[in-house]
């Protein structure tokens, strides 16, 4: 391949396949990120594809941020964030990770909760659509325990 047309690549800049083979991540999936507005590029004047050299700690961010579950728009909002689109240093990186760790704690629990009503429903197998606690999740029958509320449902006991 000849590419003395073009301008020679900065040693600070990375083509996308240099950033493919770094970070392990795919080329379409880099190429998507860059669709979300998650990373950057210039153009050579051969129209080709030039990143900074910190692209490879973003797609590292992101990558540990899909991990953990966040949303793309969550990741694309914490990278916004920054100033002039820099990489997440050392105490950004504390300050987002340490909020996925709440949002982490948040989802495991709805994941433990989730459980133990399947778990319910397993011994119950009443699939009422009105007191299934898995079908009415926001039904206040289902705060009540578990198995089939609506025999528990009796005034005595909601004194
Ligand atoms: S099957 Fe879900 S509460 Fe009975």
């Amino acid at each position: 391949m000849n590419h003395s047309k073009d301008h020679p690549t900065p040693a600070s800049e990375l083509t996308v396949g240099q950033i493919a083979e770094r970070s392990g991540v795919a080329v379409s999936a880099l190429h998507f990120y860059e669709r979300q507005g998650l990373i950057s590029s210039r153009r050579t004047t051969g129209n080709q594809r030039r990143y900074r050299r910190d692209t490879l700690r973003r797609v590292a961010f992101i990558r540990v941020a899909q991990r953990v579950g966040m949303s793309l728009a969550d990741i694309k909002a914490a990278l916004d964030s920054l100033p002039e689109g820099r990489p997440p240093g050392k105490a950004d990186w504390q300050r987002l990770s340490n909020s996925w760790r709440s949002e982490l704690d948040h989802r495991i629990a709805q994941m433990e909760k989730l459980r133990d009503e399947l778990t319910g429903c397993i011994g119950c197998g009443c699939l009422s659509l009105d007191t299934c606690t898995l079908f009415n999740p926001d039904d206040t029958l289902s705060t009540e325990g578990t198995g089939p509320r609506r025999l528990l449902v009796d005034d005595t006991l909601r004194s």
